[in-house]
């Protein structure tokens, strides 16, 4: 998620400025640390990081406001959010000043009458907390997973594998390329690439007319006092990436097979730093004239409030910047399958996340958050303090957001065989 420095860490970076005390533990498991074993390369990257961050880029902070130029870590610092538009200004453009009203909610396109109850419950039994439990520890484990770091490629590499690894374990290796699960890199002008998952669906006459359905989540992490400290990102969005693995794994693992619609699962890149990664795989797929029916994003899904813990499970449904027919979708989705859950209508802001660079052209997209956003984890995201390993990260509200993924790819693309 895309947000204002917290107040904590503004008030730790003033009081043991230069450089405050938290965010000089490194995470054991990076390869030194860095300051002790070299304190000339250490500062010669943090100046090339600041000459980074200190660039002047095109920056945008409403859909009706013209785009501007400006720093984007003084306007972090200041609190503003932003899509960074630098090279994709045309975005949406077109859009604007056409109809902006395609998204409205008076004839959704979306099933009002769910249909795969069964299908879904099944999967919903194969859903488990191990899964993410054993990513969350990975995933955290490197250093920080920051678009142009080192180590945010080296996450991304261990991402792809382990998304090539479970699609691997479900699909004969003999399978006609047409009906193949791939795994793709979409690289960008930065090391660490974006990420793809296509699956096919079965009916080719109906999947050639209907648009992708896309659930997705971002895999970068950012220290938002200087991207050269530790982030370790485990709710922001470690914690959705996890989600989306398990959504996958789980689907797969039962044999499901999309029939009428393709699906894709997007890891994007480059969330943190204004949208860059979603912006450059929307421009793609606009270019390309890829027709999309259905985007679902999910950043921060861990975190349940330790004076939350007694009451019904909540979850934040944002309703700016957003489609209405496809978040009216989703609560029925909720409402049916995940009935213990309180949906809370809340908004994020501007650029909040990557659904974002999708409602620009025009797309219905859709985001689920953790909670109302006054009660999400907003003191430790963008820190040393985003780990797994506390009271407030709970693997069962992964959990549910799993099976709230799982049941918008069945029934927006069908299952296979099953009629
Ligand atoms: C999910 O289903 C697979 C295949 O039937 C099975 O091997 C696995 O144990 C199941 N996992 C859970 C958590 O139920
Ligand atoms: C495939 O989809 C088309 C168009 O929706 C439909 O007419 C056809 O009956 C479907 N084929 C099968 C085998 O279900
Ligand atoms: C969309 O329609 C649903 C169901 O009719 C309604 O509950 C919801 O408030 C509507 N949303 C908007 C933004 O109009």
């Amino acid at each position: 998620m895309r947000l204002p420095l917290t107040i904590l860490a503004l008030s730790s970076f003033a009081l043991a400025s230069p450089v405050p005390s938290d965010q000089l533990i490194f995470s054991s498991s990076s390869p030194a640390t860095p300051f002790l074993s070299s304190p000339i390369n250490f500062f010669a990257s943090i100046w090339s990081n600041s000459i980074d961050v200190l660039t002047p880029r095109l920056v945008q902070t409403s859909h009706e406001t013209a785009p501007y130029w400006d720093l984007p870590l003084l306007l972090r610092w200041r609190g503003i959010k932003f899509a960074d538009v630098t090279d994709h200004a045309e975005l949406g453009v077109s859009l604007l000043q056409s109809s902006p009203s395609t998204l409205s909610n008076d004839s959704s396109p979306f099933p009002s009458k769910l249909s795969y109850h069964d299908q879904v419950k099944h999967v919903h039994t194969n859903i488990s907390t191990a899964g993410p439990r054993t990513n969350i520890k990975h995933l955290t484990s490197f250093r920080t997973r920051y678009y142009k770091s080192q180590t945010g490629r080296d996450s991304q590499v261990w991402l792809r594998d382990l998304l090539q690894s479970i699609v691997d374990a479900h699909q004969p290796s003999d399978i006609a390329d047409s009906s193949r699960i791939s795994v793709r890199e979409f690289t960008h002008d930065w090391v660490q690439s974006s990420l793809i998952v296509h699956i096919p669906a079965t009916n080719r006459t109906a999947a050639s007319s209907n648009g992708l359905v896309i659930v997705s989540s971002h895999q970068d992490s950012v220290n938002l006092l200087l991207p050269i400290f530790p982030a370790p990102g485990a709710d922001d969005d470690g914690s959705g990436t996890v989600t989306q693995i398990e959504s996958l794994r789980a689907l797969m693992a039962t044999g499901w097979r999309p029939e009428h619609r393709d699906v894709e699962w997007h890891f994007y890149s480059a969330e943190e730093a204004g949208l860059l990664g979603s912006q450059a795989v929307v421009s793609d797929y606009v270019r390309r004239g890829v027709k999309v029916d259905a985007m679902s994003q999910f950043d921060m899904t861990a975190f349940v409030p330790t004076e939350a813990k007694d009451s019904p499970p909540a979850m934040g449904i944002v309703t700016d910047f957003v489609s209405p027919a496809l978040t009216t979708f989703n609560k029925q989705l909720l409402h049916s399958y995940l009935p213990e859950v309180q949906p809370i209508e809340t908004k994020c802001g501007y650029a909040c996340s990557d659904h974002a660079s999708w409602t620009k052209v025009g797309v219905h997209s859709a985001f689920t958050i953790e909670n109302e956003f006054a009660k999400c984890n907003l003191k430790r995201i963008h820190t040393t303090r985003d780990v797994w390993d506390h009271d407030e990260y709970s693997f069962e509200h992964i959990a549910r957001f799993s099976k709230l993924s799982s049941a918008f790819v069945v029934e927006l693309s069908g299952w296979a065989g099953s009629k």
